[in-house]
């Protein structure tokens, strides 16, 4: 049966059906933190359809069985859930291993009769999702060659999709390469562009929270709302993947991707209705309506930001120039901090404000909605001490969303103060989340393309970001430092400032 790829309402899903992943990059650090515990936690929980196997492509001779115990290892590090050798040993019985370079051509006809012997064993019905966790220098001889084996049609009435990970592109320019490199083995609708923050739970409540109830959408506007903060702070530092993080700094690692798809949940249109590209389509349309920089913009809008060494939690770490793989002399950044405008009817001249940062003194992400104050009469009056109406949807740790609202002190005197209505996942719903990787990949096995990006989605976020990654090239904006442990650079709290507003407190 196809899957419907239509989510309808609430409660139904697509059908994942079987399939063979072929990882490629299986050696690498993200099937061993993510994807594997991924899917076991899904075979733990009843959701991994049966038959459902895993072959990891990669370089480096090893058999199934040391392939299988080196993953058991790290699952075990990994998982959100302890794992059980017996739901392991069932789960492993369907982990493979292949051994090929990317560039060697036979080692597709190899797979692709390896696949189609894993059809005739596990009944994957010729449905395989190709998932490419290597760099992306090796994506172009990865899709040449599985075109050139065929394995990139549908066979056997089965279906043939490819996940592809960040970074995807650096710039416009390149973003548009490899969505053409994409594009020549794989239709739009076989590709799904992973950003795993789609995948979390709160992000994919921000929908529901908007569109499932009545109460927010009259006053999600400029008329009712002051500003908008998103921030996703990092206690950690740039760990093993220095060599990486140099050729792309946290505008580039974090909010051309991530921050942008939050930000669009949050500033979106409601959808005409639940289809992957409905949502999608208006999506596309707030990155489009973000005003793009000039130089001097950038050099007035956006921070720059550097860690030098500093504590976390009382632990001395280095700086980001002292990192392994980091040029001594670095102008990467690690802290972006930026003012937002989206030039359309809904959002006229509300600043979004956006703040990532690695080596910050706790690590939490969420957006916060802050509201215009009272009128000035009554209780606000003179402009007393009344705060803003903030809605906070934390979208990690502690999962929930909170409104704070003025209420009197008890007491015979009027004194009034902000208190908090909370609503958190773990207490309302008793269950711990599933991480994201879990909900993405069960959705690529559907058909389900609403959780990730489309092509123009993210080429459109390139060319916001392009206008500040020009901006930066042409000088503005220097680099600011911050040690490891605070906050940021102070230029980030003066950028509020000058608009009379402070960061909010985490
Ligand atoms: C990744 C970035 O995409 O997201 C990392 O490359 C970052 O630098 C990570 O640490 C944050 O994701 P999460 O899910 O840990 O908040």
């Amino acid at each position: 049966m196809m899957a419907n790829p239509l989510r309808e309402g609430l409660t139904t899903r697509a059908v994942p059906q079987p399939c063979a992943i072929v990882i490629f990059g299986a050696t690498g650090d993200l099937t061993h933190r993510k994807l594997i515990p991924a899917l076991y936690n899904l075979a733990a929980d009843g959701e991994l359809p049966p038959g459902t196997t895993v072959v990891g492509f990669a370089r480096r001779p090893k058999t199934d069985e040391e392939f299988r115990e080196e993953l058991k290892e790290t699952t075990k590090k990994f998982s959100r859930q302890t794992v059980r050798d017996d739901i392991w040993s069932s789960f492993a019985a369907g982990l493979f291993y292949h051994q090929s370079d990317f560039e060697d051509e036979s080692g597709y006809t190899s797979l692709a009769r390896q696949l189609d012997d894993i059809d005739a064993k596990r009944g994957t019905r010729g449905n395989r999702l190709f998932y490419f966790a290597a760099a992306p220098e090796q994506f172009e001889p990865i899709l040449k060659n599985l075109k050139a084996a065929g394995l990139n049609e549908s066979k056997n009435g089965g279906w043939s999709r490819v996940i592809v990970e960040k970074p995807f592109g650096r710039d416009l320019a390149s973003a548009r390469e490899l969505n053409g490199i994409v594009a020549s083995s794989f239709s739009e609708e076989q590709t799904y562009r992973i950003d795993h923050f789609l995948g979390k739970e709160t992000a994919q409540n921000i929908l529901v929270l908007r569109f499932a109830n009545a109460i927010f959408e009259p006053i999600w506007n400029s008329r009712y709302i002051d500003h908008v903060q998103i921030t996703a702070a990092e206690t950690l530092g740039v760990e093993a993947r220095g060599g990486y993080y140099e050729t792309a700094g946290a505008l580039r690692d974090m909010v051309q991707n991530h921050m942008l798809q939050l930000l669009c949940l949050v500033a979106m249109e409601p959808p005409t209705d639940l289809r992957a590209d409905s949502i999608r389509d208006e999506k596309l349309k707030v990155v489009r309506s973000l005003r793009r920089y000039d130089v001097e913009q950038v050099a007035q809008f956006v921070v720059r930001g550097q860690y030098t060494a500093g504590a976390i939690n009382g632990t001395d770490v280095p700086g980001y120039r002292q990192e392994e793989k980091v040029d001594p002399n670095s102008t990467t950044e690690t802290y972006v901090a930026l003012r937002a405008i989206i030039d359309n009817w809904r959002w006229s001249e509300v600043p979004i404000y956006i703040r990532v940062g690695k080596r910050l003194p706790k690590s939490a992400t969420e957006i916060s909605v802050h509201f215009k104050r009272a009128p000035q009469v009554l209780f606000n009056r003179n402009n007393a001490e009344l705060g803003q109406n903030v809605l906070v949807i934390r979208i990690q740790p502690d999962e929930g969303i909170s409104l704070r609202t003025m209420a009197k002190i008890p007491g015979s005197s009027l004194r009034i103060e902000p208190v908090k209505m909370d609503f958190r996942y773990g207490t309302s719903f008793g269950k711990a989340s599933p991480e994201a990787y879990e909900r993405l990949l069960l959705d690529a096995m559907s058909g389900d393309a609403t959780l990730f990006a489309r092509r123009d989605e993210v080429e459109e976020a390139w060319a916001f970001i392009d206008t500040i990654e020009n901006g930066w090239a042409r000088g503005a904006d220097p680099l600011t430092f911050y040690p490891a442990g605070t906050w940021g650079p102070e230029e980030a709290d003066e950028l509020l400032a000058r608009d009379g507003r402070s960061w909010r407190r985490l």
